[in-house]
């Protein structure tokens, strides 16, 4: 009886079983549906930020890693390094017999790479000609707003290491030393 009911209902109805009256009844029930899930999604979402942050953490710091033998450069040369490996690319600049700066090379304004002016101490990003303070990273002139993320260095066993990364706020210079 109910094979040939339900052959006998139109095709049209069993793609579209809701009646007109029941309309608001079924949007209603949809409603708090997509609230649950987007509640769910919301709750999981949250979790996710909260396990990577403690993963981070746990995480610690970056280990050090030399990045240059300290007679690989001669005063006011540069290089450029990943640290940690993998990162986008820092400068390494010597600016003293036993002195060093390092930051992230890409420009705070739309990325492009600086290149240092150590003369003017300065570094330099030809693409809108933006200028950062080379002691401190901190943007002199130009479109850049925010200071260059800096690299702590340390130097010993005659060598330069990379020892972390901070979020400078370019108000003090720190050199290795
Ligand atoms: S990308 Fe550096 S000034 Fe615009």
């Amino acid at each position: 009886m109910s094979d040939s009911s339900a052959s006998d209902t139109p095709r049209w109805r069993r793609d579209f079983p809701i009646d007109h009256g029941d309309d608001e009844l079924v949007s209603r029930r949809d409603l708090v549906k997509y609230v649950v899930l987007t509640s769910a999604a919301l709750v999981a979402g949250q979790g996710w930020v909260l396990f990577e942050s403690m993963r981070r953490r746990r995480r610690g710091p970056h280990a050090a890693l030399p990045v240059a033998a300290i007679d690989e450069l001669p005063v006011g040369g540069a290089k450029t390094f990943t640290y940690p490996p993998g990162s986008t690319p820092r400068l390494l600049v010597r600016t003293g017999r036993r002195s060093f700066v390092a930051y992230d090379q890409l420009c705070t304004h739309l990325q492009c790479p600086v290149v240092p002016a150590v003369a003017q101490g300065k570094l330099h990003c030809p693409c809108h000609n933006g200028w950062f303070d080379l002691a401190t990273g901190a943007p002199l002139a130009g479109p850049p707003r925010r200071p260059l993320p800096r690299v702590a260095l340390e130097v010993r066993d005659g060598k330069v290491f990379a020892t972390g990364v901070e979020s400078n706020t370019g108000s003090s210079g720190k050199e290795a030393t």
